[in-house]
């Protein structure tokens, strides 16, 4: 018969890849007493709380973005870069370049270019396509209605 029960990070029933280690078992419990506390406010998962947090701003009419273009707009006090990599196909994302900060600064074909060390970032998935950074840009929730262009969070 198999104990399913016993704490079996100490015992020497189970190989060493088989055993949980002590930090996985405190973050489990740090997650487990964090969901308790959202739940406990009346916030059921992580997700949830930053959706009640999040606002919705125009951030700019459609016509302001060109097709394959950029458009940087100031909205809710950050700067959002909206893009239109095709007709009426609208993305957004925060313009730090993820290699070492700074503000991308320009387009180079259908790919946004950060002029600090040359790292260039698909307009349309915001994922890296040249240079030092090889993590993707951050995506903003975009939405278009009545001409405009809506960002969330
Ligand atoms: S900070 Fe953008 S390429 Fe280095």
């Amino acid at each position: 018969m198999t104990d399913t029960a016993h704490a079996c990070s100490n015992c020497s029933q189970h190989g060493e890849a088989e055993r949980p280690n002590r930090a996985d078992l405190t973050r489990r419990k740090a997650l487990a007493a964090f969901g308790a506390f959202l739940g406990s406010i009346g916030l059921a998962t992580a997700s949830e709380a930053a959706n009640a947090a999040a606002k919705t701003y125009v951030a700019c009419k459609t016509s302001k973005v060109p097709v394959k273009g950029a458009y940087l707009a100031k909205v809710g006090g950050r700067s959002i870069l909206i893009t239109q990599p095709k007709k009426g196909v609208f993305r957004a994302f925060d313009p730090t370049c993820t290699h070492a900060g700074c503000q991308l600064s320009g387009m180079s074909g259908t790919n946004l270019v950060c002029n600090c060390h040359g790292a260039t970032f698909s307009s349309d998935s915001g994922a890296p396509t040249g240079g030092p950074a090889n993590v993707g840009l951050a995506k903003i929730k975009v939405a278009v209605a009545a001409g405009s262009v809506r960002v969330t969070f």
